[in-house]
């Protein structure tokens, strides 16, 4: 037995995963790491394409955050939720300063599920409303709320869910649900929000909560109109609009938050994963004076034991800095421009490629196994059937060396914000020589 086989079986006797049963889930064994790449307990190196779990952007072993972390524990580690320090006051001035123009108050709590939870709630409060929108092919975390949010089937095992949530249609121009082609198409996915509000009531509709860019349910990147689009629409009929930035924002897509590629400003915004890059639990509501004002008079019923808690709070003010100090946006936005030369390369190249999408350093390979009719090479919830060529991909390309997630038929492409060209073409050589091993 190795190491990290001993390891693993000490850990799975007391400790459950998440999403799997647990006879079978998937481990990632690691236990350090430098920038793009980690390491496990027998000393094999991954290069990390998926950033753990798309929140280590700042990349592994970064000194300074580590050392902030330290240093915060060693002076304040444990405060009231009212409690006033200089990490929590310093990490308000960085995300007013970083966050799109008008975001200017923040909420922290632990995760980007409770920042969408807390989301949930303050729409209601300040509208005085209880529907909400969401999109069908979307994820906004595992707790009650943000799962009735999501419209992912990791819902369905934990329905019913909150009342009241409205479904639209996908910016999904690979698979266009309104049968269009962009740019003849009107940006139906956009245009059709407005009939969804009609029917539902606009005086009944609180918020539409909208990823910057799908996450893990496909990487749809919108065409430029959607997103001002959406704007229009909810500034029209009173309705906050909130992106969801858990998984696009602090640099993924190559600018700090999705949404700053089409210059909209949101009246919500809710975050995670790359605040602190992993480094310790966060997540945050930005809010507008406007929204947030709503709140001067009146309390506002949210709030959490650990609330903006002082280690959270040195790791996120660590992070923003080191963004800053190395550019790590300005890099995800040049290394973007070379991950779509090789998705381009990969799908003119292998036939199982049926289309190559990225916007930075967050890129999608949808796989299918028929060109023309775009059938997928595993269907919409589909599970990873032993001995099967997906399941003979992901394999392979483990053994290369690759943490990378293959969910149904997308395969993801994210990588630490800090990955150099020769270890982007290097993952980008092994997921080509993988595709050849098992569909040439
Ligand atoms: C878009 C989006 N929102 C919310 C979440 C939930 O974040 P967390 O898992 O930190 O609660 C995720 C997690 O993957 C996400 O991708």
């Amino acid at each position: 037995m190795s190491a990290g086989d001993d390891l693993e079986a000490r850990q799975r006797k007391h400790v459950m995963f998440t999403w799997s049963a647990q006879g079978s889930a998937a481990s990632v064994r690691i236990s350090g790491g430098r920038g793009a790449r980690f390491v496990d307990h027998d000393g094999r190196e991954f290069l990390d394409f998926e950033s753990q779990v798309f929140n280590c952007n700042a990349g592994h072993g970064q000194a300074s955050i580590s050392e902030a972390i330290a240093s915060q524990a060693s002076t304040l580690s444990c405060a009231h939720p009212a409690a006033v320090f200089e990490a929590k006051a310093a990490l308000g001035e960085r995300l007013a300063r970083v966050t799109p123009e008008g975001i200017s108050k923040f909420f922290l709590c632990l995760s980007g599920a409770e920042a969408n939870e807390n989301a949930l709630k303050m729409a209601r409060f300040v509208t005085g409303r209880s529907k909400i929108i969401a999109r069908r092919r979307s994820y906004h975390g595992a707790s009650m709320g943000a799962l009735s949010l999501t419209g992912d089937p990791r819902r369905w095992a934990a329905e019913p869910g909150l009342w009241g949530v409205e479904r639209i249609e996908d910016p999904y121009c690979y698979r266009c649900p309104f049968g269009q082609t962009y740019p003849g198409c009107g940006v139906q996915c956009a245009e059709h929000l407005e009939h969804v509000i009609q029917m539902e009531g606009p005086e009944r509709i609180a918020a539409v909560f909208i990823e910057g860019v799908t996450g893990a349910n496909g990487g749809f990147v919108p065409p430029p109109e959607y997103w001002p689009r959406l704007r229009e629409l909810c500034t029209k009929y009173g309705i906050l609009l909130v992106a969801d930035e858990v998984f696009t924002g602090f640099g993924r897509t190559g600018k700090w938050f999705a949404v700053d590629h089409w210059d909209v400003q949101p009246d919500l915004i809710t975050m995670g994963k790359g605040i602190t890059s992993g480094y310790a639990p966060l997540g945050a509501v930005g809010l507008t004076d406007r929204v947030a004002a709503h709140f001067d008079e009146r309390a506002l019923q949210c709030g959490l034991t650990n609330y903006a808690h002082p280690i959270a709070c040195a790791a996120a003010n660590a992070t923003i800095d080191l963004y800053e100090r190395d550019d790590l946006i300005g890099n995800a936005a040049r290394m973007g421009e070379v991950l779509k030369r090789g998705l381009e390369a990969l799908k003119a190249k292998h036939e199982v490629v049926g289309d190559a999408r990225n916007l930075g350093l967050f890129g999608t390979l949808e796989l299918v196994t028929d060109r023309v009719l775009k059938t997928p090479l595993v269907p919409y919830n589909g599970a990873l059937i032993p001995g099967s060529k997906a399941a003979r991909l992901k394999l392979a390309l483990h053994q290369r060396g690759l943490h990378i997630l293959l969910r149904w038929n997308y395969l993801f492409i994210a990588p630490p914000l800090c990955i150099d060209e020769d270890d982007l073409n290097r993952g980008l050589l092994l997921i080509d020589d993988a595709l050849t091993e098992v569909f040439a």
